[in-house]
C-alpha cells in the first residue's frame, strides 16, 4: 500500500467511519468490579491511596453493589477484611466469615450478579503471606488445604465463581476436586494464572490490610522478567481445570495478555491493579490527564491485547462514560 494510492487518513476522516473499522470494542459486560468487605456496621472507609474505592461493612457494600448491578456491570470480586488474624488465616473459612456474610447478603439481593470471590490467605494471616509459614517461607502443601476450606466455605455461602490469587502449584486442582466432591460441579473457577511479584499491588495493600510482615512474595508470585513461564503457569491451570485464566498486573504485561489469549482457548481476565489505578486517579487529580479519555483507552488496550474479562477499580466510571455513549 503506497501514497498517494492508498492514503491512510482517508477512512478516518469522519467519526461514522471510524465507528465502521474499529476493530476492538468494549462493553460494561467486559468488566467486574473489586470490593472490599469488611465487619462492623456502617462502615464505609476511603482506602487513602485509592480515592472512589473504600473498604465496607456489608451493608454497605450491598447498598454498593445495587449501583453495580444497575450500571449493567455482571460481576464483582470480593476481598474481605476480618476482625482478626492468625497464623494459619483461619478467618478465611469460618462459616460466619465477612466474605461469606457479604456473598449471602448480595445473593439474597442480587440473584443476577455475579459474586466471584478472592480465594487467598494473605487478608487473613497475622504475618500476611499467602499461605502458612514453615521455615521463613510459604510451605506450598500445607496452604492448599486451608485454600480448598476457604473456596468451599465461599461457595457454600452462595458464590457463583472464585478467584485463587495466591499462587500455590496444585491449587486449581485441589479446589477442583473439593468443589467436585462437596456437590459443586457447576461452580466455575477463575483462576490468577500468571501473577507477577509486581510494585504495582502497593495500594491493595492498604485496602485488603495484607502486606507481608515480613520478607516479599517472590518465592510464589512470577519475576516480572518472564514470558515463557506466563506459558508454562497457565498451561498448568488450564489442566488442572480453570475455567477462566487472569493475567496480572495489566497494563504493564500487554504482551501477556496477548500470548495467553493466542495460546489457549479459554477466557482470558486481565486485572488492572490497584497501582494502575491509583495512578491515574492522581495524574487526573493533578489536572495532567483526562481521565475519562484515559480510562478508556486503557480499556481499550486490554480487549485489544486479547482479554474477554477486565478486573478494574475503574468498572463504575467505565460504565458511565459506556452507558452515556
Ligand atoms: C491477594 C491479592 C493481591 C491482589 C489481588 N489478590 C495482592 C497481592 O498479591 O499482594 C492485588 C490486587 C491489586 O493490586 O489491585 N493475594
Amino acid at each position: 500500500m503506497f501514497f498517494p494510492t492508498y492514503r491512510a487518513r482517508r477512512i478516518r476522516g469522519k467519526e461514522v467511519f471510524r465507528r465502521m473499522v474499529r476493530e476492538t470494542s468494549l462493553s460494561v459486560n467486559d468488566l467486574v468490579y473489586p470490593m472490599f468487605a469488611t465487619y462492623g456496621r456502617c462502615v464505609r472507609k476511603e482506602v487513602s491511596s485509592m480515592p472512589g474505592i473504600y473498604q465496607q461493612s456489608v451493608d454497605n457494600i450491598v447498598a454498593e453493589a445495587r449501583e453495580v448491578r444497575d450500571l449493567g456491570i455482571p460481576a464483582v470480586l470480593l476481598f474481605g477484611i476480618p476482625e482478626s488474624k492468625d497464623a494459619v488465616g483461619s478467618p478465611a473459612f469460618r462459616e460466619d466469615g465477612v466474605v461469606q456474610e457479604a456473598v449471602r447478603e448480595l445473593k439474597k439481593e442480587f440473584p443476577d450478579l455475579a459474586v466471584i470471590t478472592d480465594v487467598c490467605m494473605c487478608e487473613y494471616t497475622d504475618h500476611g503471606h499467602c499461605g502458612v509459614i514453615k521455615d521463613g517461607d510459604v510451605d506450598n502443601d500445607a496452604t492448599l488445604d486451608l485454600l480448598c476450606r476457604e473456596a468451599l466455605s465461599h461457595v457454600r455461602a452462595g458464590a457463583d465463581m472464585v478467584a485463587p490469587s495466591d499462587m500455590m502449584d496444585g491449587r486449581v486442582r485441589a479446589i477442583r476436586e473439593t468443589l467436585d466432591t462437596n456437590g459443586f460441579t457447576h461452580v466455575p473457577i477463575m483462576s490468577y494464572a500468571v501473577k507477577y511479584a509486581s510494585g504495582f499491588y502497593g495500594p491493595f495493600r492498604e485496602a485488603a490490610e495484607s502486606a507481608p510482615q515480613f520478607g516479599d512474595r517472590r518465592s510464589y508470585q512470577m519475576d516480572p522478567a518472564n514470558r515463557l513461564e506466563a506459558i508454562r503457569e497457565a498451561a498448568m491451570d488450564v489442566e488442572e481445570g480453570a475455567d477462566i485464566i487472569m493475567v496480572k498486573p495489566g497494563l504493564p504485561y500487554l504482551d501477556i495478555v496477548r500470548e495467553v489469549r493466542d495460546e489457549f482457548n479459554l477466557p482470558v481476565a486481565v486485572y488492572n491493579v490497584s497501582g494502575e489505578y491509583s495512578m491515574v486517579k492522581a495524574a487526573a487529580r493533578n489536572g495532567w490527564i483526562d481521565e475519562e479519555r484515559v480510562v478508556l483507552e486503557t480499556m481499550t488496550a486490554f480487549k485489544r491485547a486479547g482479554a474477554d474479562l477486565i478486573i478494574t477499580y475503574h468498572a463504575k466510571d467505565a460504565a458511565k462514560i459506556l452507558n452515556k455513549k
